[in-house]
């Protein structure tokens, strides 16, 4: 199946599974906004408490705190975010749509390689087996040509971008002759800077002391935090602060579903250390991470680092974790080596010290910080998109399943009567009521079992359990397990530890090395 129609089939499953909804819906929906269902809040909760667990209890010095959205609007001015968290924006004069310039810039640069994939198909098409594509890349005059023309033009769009050019950024979109695709016209406007916070008033006043941000990253409330945390938790550097929260952006182009929303989570860390060791400790979390992630089992293959050539003036050193999404290689997260940039801005705006007593070294001095920031939504878009299968069965059949992670799925068991009657459902019922402390149950006597297993195959329901007329008599069921559909009678006193061992997080978090 093409990658695209694989993403159109999640987005429709989401939404008749229960696992997302556009937003306000009845309304005809609020771009860029999306609500969790009964099936996706609990796959989300259970990403987040994957990472929550993997920082918090599998970290001595790495303790959580969960700060307010609202924060005093200094502290947007001290980290940059008033002054520079802005995208250059272009409007088309004919179809009044506005886009992001860099956007627009970096799908032009998508089409020369999509342009060279082409060739590189063709040619396998047609030397077969005796295809070398090294060589082909290398060689070929018209992959030459495509490779030369996006190469010059990421130079120039680099160049651009971090000279803050804007005049430059429109001149290459027209050189390029970038069309908009809807009006497929180049009446383009200047570009503009476009601030991504949202603001909001607090309060009755009138006065500009009343206007406040709604966070654009849950970071800050970290940094303004570490002291009191520091000081109440009596923490040693090297000592980090996690995080799990909502965050709001304005984005102009939010598209690709959860990947880009205007309201999303985020699960940040701050790992506060001695200034001169953040290059190891940038190694360290850069391993660390990858290892959390690949933990799933999606497969090595399918996760890759994305150095920063571009720093931001704070940084000095920048990765992303990229997924392959079935719309490419995308980012879930970033790692950032951010200095003593925003806890040495704080300190300025603010007026007071926020340094740090190194008792081992007798001195004071102001943190250094590895930051690791993951989205919720990108990662359940990840995840949801990876487990999506249809299989075809013997007799012609075709099955949706979700293989999610068994600790990830949102129900673990699915515990459904053979029939309506007969003490059947009273049976089904002692059985959940029993397992329903240990992790999360579903009842189902609705259609055949043939159907109810599709439905439980849909959300990624590992187990499904049933019960017959021989269960009455000696206490046994059928287990069936959702990738293989294998099924096995088991004592019903049995259950419980077969199923608690594979579906809890502690078993995620066992695996990680
Ligand atoms: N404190 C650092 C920070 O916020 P970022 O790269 O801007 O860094 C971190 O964001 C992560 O937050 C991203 O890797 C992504 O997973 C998620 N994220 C950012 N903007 C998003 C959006 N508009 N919609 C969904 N997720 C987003």
């Amino acid at each position: 199946m093409a990658q695209e129609d694989v993403f159109k089939k999640v987005v429709s499953h989401c939404k008749e599974y229960g696992f997302v909804f556009p937003s306000s819906e009845i309304y005809d929906g609020l771009a860029a906004v999306y609500d969790y269902g009964q099936n996706g809040v609990e796959l989300k909760n259970n990403i987040k408490q994957y990472w929550w667990q993997s920082m918090v209890l599998l970290h001595e010095n790495i303790v959580g705190i969960d700060s307010a959205i609202f924060m005093h609007p200094t502290i947007w001015k001290a980290s940059g975010h008033v002054d520079a968290f802005n995208d250059p924006l272009i409007d088309n004069r004919d179809s009044k749509k506005r886009y992001r310039a860099d956007v627009l810039i970096e799908d032009q640069m998508a089409k020369y390689d999509e342009k060279i994939d082409k060739e590189v198909q063709k040619a396998r098409k047609r030397f077969g087996e005796s295809f070398d594509e090294a060589l082909f890349r290398e060689t070929n005059p018209r992959v030459l040509e495509h490779k030369q023309k996006r190469d010059a033009l990421h130079e120039r769009f680099a160049k651009a971008m971090n000279d803050n050019d804007l005049a430059e950024l429109r001149q290459i979109i027209i050189d390029e002759e970038i069309v908009c695709p809807i009006s497929g016209t180049r009446n383009w406007t200047e570009v503009r800077q476009f601030n991504l916070m949202f603001k909001t008033e607090m309060g009755s006043t009138a006065d500009a002391a009343s206007t406040i941000y709604l966070r654009p990253e849950t970071a800050q409330g970290i940094f303004v935090n570490y002291l009191n945390v520091q000081k109440t938790g009596h923490m040693k550097i090297p000592f980090g602060i996690a995080q799990i929260g909502k965050a709001f952006r304005n984005e102009i182009v939010a598209r690709q579903f959860i990947f880009r929303m205007r309201e999303f989570e985020q699960m940040e860390m701050q790992f506060f250390i001695k200034p001169g060791t953040e290059l190891d400790w940038f190694a360290k979390w850069k391993t660390w991470r990858m290892a959390w992630h690949q933990n799933l089992g999606f497969g090595a293959e399918n996760y890759r680092f994305h150095d920063h050539d571009k720093l931001a003036h704070y940084a000095n050193a920048a990765t992303d974790i990229e997924f392959n999404m079935p719309f490419g290689f995308k980012e879930v997260e970033g790692i950032h080596s951010r200095t003593n940039f925003d806890l040495s801005q704080h300190e300025k705006y603010s007026g007071k010290s926020i340094k740090y007593f190194d008792p081992e070294l007798n001195e004071s001095y102001t943190p250094y910080v590895i930051e690791t920031s993951i989205g919720v939504d990108r990662m359940f878009l990840s995840v949801i998109c990876h487990s999506y299968c249809e299989e075809k069965l013997e007799g012609g059949e075709t099955r949706v399943v979700l293989r999610l992670p068994a600790a990830l799925a949102p129900v673990k068991l699915a515990v459904m009567p053979l029939v309506k009657k007969n003490g059947l459902p009273e049976k089904a019922q002692e059985i959940i009521n029993d397992l329903r402390f240990h992790f999360n149950c579903q009842y189902d006597e609705k259609d055949s079992i043939g159907k109810r297993y599709r439905r439980q195959d849909a959300i990624g329901t590992p187990y499904c359990v049933t019960v017959d007329f021989q269960s009455l008599e000696d206490d046994t069921v059928t287990l069936r397990w959702r990738d293989s559909m294998e099924q096995k009678r088991v004592k019903i006193s049995e259950l419980q530890g077969i199923i608690e061992d594979n579906v809890t997080i502690t078993s995620l978090l066992k695996k990680l090395k």
